[in-house]
């Protein structure tokens, strides 16, 4: 598992969002960009024009986290304008084969997400329609939310389920996750951590995805070793 870190823009400052993007691009391996309508969560951020705006900015990776009510009809539109990892959540989304197989079609890896409340086990049968598993661990629509440790069996069953399907499927973490928290996450079975406070709010964000980064190698290093016994 390699581990992949992903600073959430939410955490950076909307009216520099090309400039904050930069002040990652040497060491992030994605851009976490969370789309908000304000239905799907209490909160609105930035949509589809926004995000093209700022694709034109950055050669950075595009990871978009759809949190809204339809995306089966905004997602592919995300893969189209180029964000290459496009993640829809499985409570919205009511036709998830069409939108996750549209969104590869457009050239994108499809995600899916679920909040801290969904069980994992009954989109077993997604797995091979996916590149992506998202298990939040907190309830999807603010930035800077205490980690909820209750969702860390699910990243577990999670990475049993993936690992018996036998695919190349990341699973992703996304809420609460710093210095405090993604060791555990890391040996939970998670290898791409989306972190936006840990991040934008440090007094150097480069600085700051680099130590997440060997947090998460030495705790991934450290539960494989377990794991071998
Ligand atoms: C929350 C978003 C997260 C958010 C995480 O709904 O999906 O991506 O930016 O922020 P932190 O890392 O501050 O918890
Ligand atoms: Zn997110």
């Amino acid at each position: 598992m390699t581990v992949q870190i992903s600073p959430s823009l939410l955490a950076a400052d909307f009216a520099r969002l090309a400039d904050e993007a930069n002040a990652v691009a040497s060491v992030a391996d994605w851009l976490h960009v969370d789309v908000m309508d304000g239905h799907f969560v209490p909160n609105i951020t930035i949509g589809l024009p926004v995000v093209s705006a700022l694709l034109k900015h950055t050669a950075t990776p595009v990871d978009c986290h759809l949190m809204i009510a339809d995306p089966d009809r905004w997602a592919p539109e995300y893969a189209e304008a180029g964000a290459r990892n496009v993640t829809i959540h499985a409570e919205a989304t009511s036709a998830p084969v069409r939108t996750l197989r549209m969104i590869r079609s457009a050239g994108a890896r499809a995600g899916l997400a679920m909040n801290p409340g969904t069980t994992v086990e009954p989109y077993a049968d997604l797995l091979p329609e996916i590149d992506m598993l998202l298990v939040m661990t907190v309830e999807p629509g603010f930035g800077g939310q205490p980690f909820l440790d209750l969702v860390l069996p699910k990243v577990r069953r999670a990475r049993e389920l993936i690992a018996r399907h036998g695919g190349e499927i990341w699973l992703q973490v996304d809420g609460g996750v710093g210095e405090e928290t993604i060791a555990r996450c890391a040996e939970a079975g998670a290898d791409v951590f989306v972190a936006g406070t840990a991040v934008f709010g440090a007094s150097d964000p480069a600085a700051a995805v680099e130590y997440l980064r060997a947090s998460a190698q030495a705790a991934t290093r450290h539960a494989s070793g377990f794991a071998r016994g």
